[in-house]
C-alpha cells in the first residue's frame, strides 16, 4: 500500500492564510505593520535565493520586509553595529541573520546570534530561546522543526506516546525537533553519525524525522510499516535533481505517511518565519 503524501503547499497555504488575517487584525485594531529584517552577508547564491523568497512571502501577506545586504568583507564590528541598530529600530519586530556566514566570520557565528534581541529572534537560535525550549517554556521556535510539528498537527497525526526517532543532531533541526516532540509527549530517540546499528533503531520509529543532508540515505528496510516519515533533507544531485534524505520512491511503499522533497516540509519553514514575526509583534506590544 502506498503512503499518504503530506504535501507542503497545502499546509503552508493554511498557515499563511491564518497569518494573513492576524496581520490584518494587527493593522486594523492596533495600527501595527509587522516588520522583518533579514541580514545577508556576501554573495552566496543559495542564500540570495532563500532571502528573496522570504522577502516575497512577507510582501504577499502584508509584513514589511527589509533586506540588509552587507559586503562579504564586512568586519565583526560593522555586523554587530547593524544588529544593534535593528534591535533598537521600532519598525522591526523580527531579525534573521542568514547563514552560513562568510568564512572569516563563521567562527564567531554564536557571538552574532547572541547579539540579536531574544524577543526579535525569529530564527529561535539565540541561546536564551534555545534554553527556554529545552526547559519547556517555548518562546520563538526554530522555523524548520516548528514547521515539522505544525505539519503533524495539521495532518492530525498523534504525537503523544509515539516513539519519535530523529536522525541528525544539528542545532538547527535535530536538537530542537527532539525538544518539541518531547514537550508534546513523544518518546524521543536521537540518532547520529556515530549511532551503532541505525536501522534497528529507525525501524522502531512511529515518527521518523531525518535531517542529515545525505541524498536518499533512508531506505525501505529502515522504516517500520505504517510509520510517519518527515524528510527535512534537501540535496542537489549531480544531474541537478533535488532529493531528500529519504529514498522517497522506496519508502512511500512502506510508510503510512511521508513528506516529499521538494514540496514537503521545506515549504513550511518560511510560513513559520512569518508566524514567528507576528508572534514577535504580539510579544513586544503585549497583545494576546
Ligand atoms: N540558512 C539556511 N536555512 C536557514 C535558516 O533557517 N535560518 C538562517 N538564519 N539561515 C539559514
Amino acid at each position: 500500500m502506498s503512503a499518504r503524501i503530506l504535501e507542503g503547499k497545502i499546509f503552508a497555504a493554511q498557515i499563511k492564510e491564518s497569518i494573513k488575517s492576524e496581520v490584518e487584525n494587527l493593522m486594523e485594531i492596533h495600527g501595527i505593520t509587522p516588520g522583518l529584517a533579514v541580514i545577508i552577508v556576501g554573495e552566496n547564491p543559495a542564500s540570495k535565493v532563500y532571502v528573496a523568497n522570504k522577502h516575497k512571502a512577507c510582501e504577499e501577506i502584508g509584513i514589511y520586509s527589509e533586506v540588509v545586504q552587507m559586503p562579504e568583507m564586512v568586519t565583526q564590528e560593522e555586523l554587530l553595529t547593524q544588529i544593534k541598530l535593528l534591535n533598537e529600530n521600532p519598525a522591526i519586530d523580527g531579525i534573521l541573520l542568514q547563514l552560513p556566514l562568510p568564512e572569516h566570520l563563521k567562527h564567531d557565528e554564536a557571538k552574532f546570534l547572541k547579539a540579536i534581541d531574544p524577543d526579535k529572534d525569529v530564527d529561535g537560535f539565540h541561546p536564551v530561546n534555545v534554553g527556554k525550549l529545552a526547559i519547556g517554556q517555548e518562546h520563538l521556535l526554530p522555523c524548520t522543526p516548528y514547521g515539522c510539528i505544525k505539519m503533524l498537527e495539521l495532518a492530525q497525526i498523534d504525537i503523544a506516546g509515539k516513539h519519535a526517532v530523529i536522525v541528525g543532531r544539528s542545532n538547527i533541526v535535530g536538537k530542537p525537533m527532539a525538544n518539541l516532540l518531547l514537550a508534546r509527549n513523544s518518546t524521543v530517540t536521537i540518532c547520529h553519525s556515530r549511532t551503532v546499528d541505525l536501522p534497528s533503531i529507525t525501524r522502531q520509529a512511529d515518527i521518523l524525522v531525518v535531517a542529515i543532508g545525505k541524498p536518499n540515505f533512508v531506505t525501505k528496510e529502515m522504516v517500520k510499516p505504517g510509520a510517519v516519515v518527515i524528510d527535512v533533507g534537501i540535496n542537489r544531485l549531480a544531474d541537478k535533481k533535488l532529493v531528500g534524505d529519504v529514498d522517497f520512491e522506496q519508502v512511500k511503499e512502506v510508510a503510512g505517511a511521508i513528506t516529499p522533497v521538494p514540496g514537503g516540509v521545506g515549504l513550511l519553514t518560511i510560513a513559520m518565519l512569518l508566524s514567528n514575526t507576528v508572534k514577535a509583534v504580539k510579544l513586544r506590544h503585549n497583545i494576546q
